[in-house]
């Protein structure tokens, strides 16, 4: 069973708490909070704050894209204000392998994310800690962009060696994904589906939930 997680990058700004409330109620499995410092990625959203103010509008688990230059900054007041997953990029230049550990240490999983150019194998050395791999189907910093299929063999890369590795991570796509999309990115082994304005710009959320299952 795959699980859905609304981007809340696409949602309406101006009643956050609603939009967490109405897409926890259509069956959202998880939120995602797309964090942007306008040096990693040419944009900028929202900070931990924000995160705090709108924790309480869903019991869902909520999961920290951090797409900032230096996340072992700031992962921690991520983490402080209600995240309970968080992703770090492996295109930041930090010792990974220290900052996924001590995610772990402070309680919270950690997921390593990869952007479209870079080499899958980048990632190997750290499936054995992780607790989610996710891979970018979009180059990111905005949503609404179209799904890239030249990462689908990474997808299944990541999936092949998890299963002859017996490792027990979970494989997550975002961007990009709508009800067409999102068969070729299970198919080829996610399991977490983040959609942003697939669902956020839709008439039901519920529908469109369900249609990516
Ligand atoms: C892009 C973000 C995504 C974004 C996806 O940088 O990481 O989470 O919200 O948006 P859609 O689903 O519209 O491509
Ligand atoms: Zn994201």
């Amino acid at each position: 069973m795959v699980k859905i997680a609304p981007s809340l990058l696409s949602a309406d700004f101006s009643c956050l708490g609603k939009e967490i409330e109405d897409v926890t109620e259509a069956g959202a499995d998880l939120i995602h909070f797309d964090v942007m410092d306008g040096h990693f990625v040419p944009n900028l959203t929202f900070g931990p704050m924000v995160l705090s103010a709108i924790r309480k509008y869903s019991p869902l688990p909520f999961e920290a894209h951090l797409m900032i230059t230096e996340p072992e900054k700031y992962w921690k007041n991520f983490a402080d204000s209600g995240a309970d997953i968080i992703g770090i990029h492996i295109e930041c230049e930090i010792n990974h392998r220290e900052l996924i550990e001590e995610i772990k240490k402070y309680g919270k999983n950690a997921c390593i994310v990869i952007n479209p150019p870079t080499p899958v194998e980048k990632i190997y050395p750290l499936l054995d800690i992780v607790d989610e791999v996710l891979i970018m189907t979009v180059n990111p910093g905005f949503g609404g962009q179209k799904f890239i299929f030249d990462v689908v063999p990474k997808i299944e890369k990541i999936k092949e060696t998890k299963e002859k590795k017996q490792l027990e991570f979970d494989i997550e796509v975002d961007g990009g994904i709508n009800n067409q999309t999102v068969k070729i990115a299970r198919e080829a082994g996610a399991n977490i589906i983040v959609a942003g304005s697939y669902i956020f710009k839709s008439k039901n959320y519920r529908e469109a939930i369900e249609s990516l299952r």
